[in-house]
């Protein structure tokens, strides 16, 4: 909840903003850390739901681990305190360079997607004289029921290795001497709100445990990755952590000795942020009217790429309610956060919030029409 003094303070500060509230994120953490801690589970944080410095040393004081994307997340996460030893590295375009840097700096895991990329892996191993711990990024297929940008286990997804061709996999990785085959690893797509989804890969997971077995293979860890969704329309709702976990527990059968990792990212970040941004002007379309505010696609991108819904509020008014389309400033027809939304009566100066974007959005901040970036108040500096 964005509460009435915060809202003055606002008044004063330039627009728009990323406003994140560090209560919401400490307590959202301190659930994480509970109801993993239950079930001995290990949490890597995806790191590119939100990278923010401060955001990241808080994540990093709950113990949690990283799950990093690129070199240059991995190197922000252990200046923001992840120890290296609990940072794995995903991906399926990681580059020679970035291998070797991950290595050097002795990262727990890479998750590995394919025969080339563990090929790649082992001769710059090899030359620096090391071994690379690996989990194997393997497709369930299984439909995520999110939006297609999002959805990752399906037959024409690029991601992970395909389960007929897990047997080379093996076969090749017991020719390589500096391959440490370490796990199993999967992600299956995010906003995943239907529970059903995660019980068809508890069940999947069940099914290559058995498989790994029958190959004499011993999995020290199973990655179920992250996907949890947030309820975009119930901003101040904490995510059903408790369900979640419950449920992987009761379903997959954990081997003696075998860890359960997870790598959440907006489930963690998405309700502490906001994008706060001012009414421009007010222009009465055709069937419509306008809310023209100050924040565009370049700040926050999600409801332009994915149609995604976040719930807006007015902050500063409480007058009578109509019917508003909000958009950007930007030269686009998608630059539209929402449409045909009740709003209180809105006027220019007014200062609008648009709620659930801590994860995915600053993140995904670009330079179109040579826009600055966003500014960034944290709820302790008010
Ligand atoms: N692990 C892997 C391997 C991933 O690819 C992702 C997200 C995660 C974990 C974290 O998933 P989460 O818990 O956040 O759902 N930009 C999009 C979301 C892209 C997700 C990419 N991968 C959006 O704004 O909805």
């Amino acid at each position: 909840m964005i509460r009435n003094n915060i809202v003055n303070k606002f008044r004063d500060l330039p627009t728009p903003f990323y406003y994140y509230d560090l209560d919401v994120l400490h307590s959202t953490c301190s659930k994480v850390k509970e109801e993993s801690e239950k079930s001995g589970f290990s949490i890597h944080y995806a790191v590119k739901a939100n990278a923010n410095p401060r955001i990241l040393e808080i994540i990093a004081s709950y113990g949690f681990g990283a799950d990093c994307v690129s070199y240059n997340e991995i190197e922000r996460a252990m200046e923001c305190g992840f120890s290296p030893s609990i940072i794995v590295f995903a991906g399926v375009g990681k580059t020679d360079l970035e291998i070797e840097s991950a290595l050097k700096a002795r990262i727990a895991c890479f998750n590995c997607e394919s025969i080339a990329e563990i090929e790649v892996i082992d001769s710059i191993a090899a030359r620096l004289k090391t071994k690379a711990t690996i989990a194997l990024r393997i497709n369930p297929y299984i439909e995520a029921h999110t939006h297609k940008y999002i959805t990752t286990a399906i037959a024409e997804s690029k991601f992970g290795i395909s389960t007929r061709e897990l047997k080379d996999v093996l076969d090749r990785i017991s020719s390589l001497g500096n391959i440490e085959l370490e796990g199993i690893h999967f992600h299956v797509g995010s906003q995943i709100t239907r529970m059903s989804v995660f019980r068809s890969l508890c069940s999947r997971v069940n099914e290559l445990q058995e498989w790994f077995s029958s190959q004499n293979i011993d999995l020290k860890t199973i990655n179920l990755g992250g996907g949890l969704g947030i309820d975009y329309n119930n901003p101040d709702k904490m995510p059903e952590f408790d369900e979640y976990f419950t449920l992987i527990r009761e379903l997959v059968r954990i081997r003696p000795g075998q860890r359960i990792h997870f790598e959440p990212g907006r489930s963690i970040v998405g309700q502490c942020g906001s994008l706060i941004t001012k009414v421009l002007y007010i222009k009465k379309g055709r069937n419509t009217t306008f809310a023209i505010v100050d924040a565009g696609m370049t700040d926050l991108i999600r409801p332009a790429l994915y149609q995604a819904h976040h719930k807006i509020q007015n902050l500063t008014s409480n007058g009578k309610t109509g019917k508003y389309d909000v958009v950007g400033p930007i030269c686009e027809s998608s630059d539209t956060f929402a449409k045909y939304i009740e709003l209180p009566e809105t006027r220019r100066g007014d200062i609008l919030a648009i709620r659930s974007a801590g994860a995915y959005g600053e993140t995904m901040v670009s330079g179109y029409n040579l826009r600055k970036a966003p500014g960034v108040v944290f709820s302790d500096e008010l």
